[in-house]
């Protein structure tokens, strides 16, 4: 079958979170379950710098609303996966975050600029494609693919049946009324079955109405979303398509991360040979400039730095934690008063708390491997990375039992059956009694390998979750 991938992101290139890991990791996997899939994605600086040849195979003249004129370019990703590339100067060459300018605010034409990532894709799935491939599924992640099946609805004939993934139904993409002109939709399209949101425009809503399929990243979020509590007002509409609802929990790309070969890493382990994890722990320490010693654990933290994470918990139980005593070390970047609060928890604790603000991709693989334990005391998280590649480096995730975390994290009890730590509600306390929990294991050195080994044994690469995707594109 032909799939086209249609997303916003795609690491190494373009990535703010886990879907631009998705991105990069799920088409190569559904390629060696034998699907012939093509990864739709805007021509960004740092793709041009890529791929500076890149031929055009298909003109795209000014059409709908107030869309530029653009190009498909085509290039071809290190691991072999196919890339078309939507070259709009107008709309894509513009340096930093995919989503910001400079100043932290969404880009003022985010809903044109999105809005024609979303119509090119629907093109490409439509009888109008002007590309000699033709594709039977349309693949949309996330708001700001979610129009397709709108164009597809009604503006475009489809020819390939649609697909749209959830992976945070926090950002919906919702824009002024008055962007239903530029975005090329049809009066018809303002109703409650179409892409009206209580006087405004919704991306995500309106794909939510017209997929074929809805997915979203793991079991527990897809029911989460279906109540009033966790829904964030789409509840109603994602019970009413129940039907077509399902949670698929993402893998992790585990040539990437990989403890045993990790080019980010001065030396390399596997389960058995944990013992040389203590050197990546002083190499970290050094690197950060933490206090060397093995007599008291590691906590870390890599992380957007958002309320979704729920690290104001960390912050309120911080100065306790780091009493027990242990260390700590955060890698983060976003709300600039969570920065600000880390930056102050580092200088009340020299030594002991390290902080670095920012995006760093190779530190984030030094502190997954030189950690003991890493923290994610998320409010709402639809599947999360963090813990997976925990998982796998032997290092015990400590999570809240919400989304994907609570299909991937199994409570240590006292015979060490589990992989790491879990807690409930979303109050610093329960947080430092779990932290305390972990550092106790942590100083019963046999039980803590045992745990370390349960988190290394699954297997959490892309291989079934591919194919649970390719059943359900036979179904469609
Ligand atoms: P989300 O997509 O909600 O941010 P995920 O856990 O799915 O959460 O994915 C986050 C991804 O982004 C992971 O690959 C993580 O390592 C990475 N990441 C987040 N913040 C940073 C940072 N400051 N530096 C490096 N990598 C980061
Ligand atoms: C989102 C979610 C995160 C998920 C990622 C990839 O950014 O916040 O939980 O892992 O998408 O699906």
């Amino acid at each position: 079958m032909n799939i086209l991938f249609a997303t916003s992101e795609i690491a190494p290139w373009v990535k703010t979170g886990g879907l631009g890991d998705v991105a990069a990791a799920l088409p190569p996997a559904l390629r060696r379950a034998g699907m012939d899939v093509r990864v739709l994605v805007p021509f960004y600086p740092a793709l041009a710098a890529a791929f500076p040849d890149a031929p055009i195979v298909a003109e795209l003249p000014a059409t709908a609303g107030a869309f530029p004129g653009a190009a498909l370019r085509s290039a071809t990703a290190p691991d072999g996966t196919p890339l078309l590339l939507l070259d709009c100067m107008a709309c894509y060459t513009r340096s930093g975050n995919p989503y910001l300018g400079s100043d932290g605010r969404d880009w003022h034409d985010n809903a044109v600029r999105f809005g024609l990532l979303s119509y090119v894709a629907a093109l490409l799935a439509s009888t109008a494609s002007p590309l000699a491939w033709q594709t039977d599924v349309l693949h949309c992640h996330d708001w700001q693919t979610a129009l397709a099946p709108v164009y597809l609805r009604y503006v475009l004939k489809a020819r390939a049946k649609s697909v749209l993934t959830i992976h945070n139904l926090a950002f919906q993409g919702l824009f002024g009324a008055h962007s239903l002109r530029e975005l090329g939709l049809p009066p018809q399209a303002w109703s409650m079955e179409g892409v009206e949101y209580y006087g405004h425009l919704s991306f995500l809503k309106g794909g939510l109405q017209h997929a074929d399929h809805i997915t979203t990243v793991s079991p527990t979020y897809a029911r989460e979303i279906q109540t009033d509590t966790d829904g964030m007002g789409l509840a109603g509409l994602l019970r009413y398509r129940s039907h077509v609802l399902t949670g698929i929990l993402n893998g992790i790309d585990t040539e990437q991360w990989d403890p045993s070969t990790d080019p980010h890493l001065p030396v390399h382990y596997k389960a058995s040979s944990l013992a040389r994890k203590d050197d990546l722990k002083s190499t970290l320490q050094q690197t950060l400039g933490l206090a060397v010693t093995n007599d008291r654990p590691l906590f870390g933290v890599v992380s957007r730095l958002s309320g979704q994470k729920g690290l104001d918990l960390l912050l309120a139980c911080a100065d306790e934690l780091i009493a027990l005593p242990a260390q700590l070390v955060v890698l983060g970047s976003g709300d600039a008063a969570l920065e600000n609060a880390f930056r102050e928890l580092a200088l009340r604790h020299p030594g002991q708390v390290a902080v670095k603000i920012g995006f760093d991709e190779g530190l984030a693989h030094l502190i997954e491997a030189g950690i003991d334990a890493f923290i994610m005391p998320s409010r709402f998280e639809p599947c999360g990375l963090n813990q997976m590649y925990s998982l796998r480096y032997g290092t015990p995730p400590i999570v809240r039992a919400t989304g994907g975390l609570a299909d991937t994290v199994i409570d240590a009890d006292d015979k060490s059956l589990g992989n790491g730590f879990v807690f409930s509600r979303a109050e610093p306390a329960e947080l430092l009694a779990t932290l305390r929990r972990a550092a106790d294991l942590w100083s019963r050195s046999r039980l803590w390998r045992q745990l370390q080994k349960n988190g290394m044994a699954a297997d959490h690469s892309w291989d079934q979750p591919a194919q649970t995707y390719v059943n359900l594109y036979r179904a469609l």
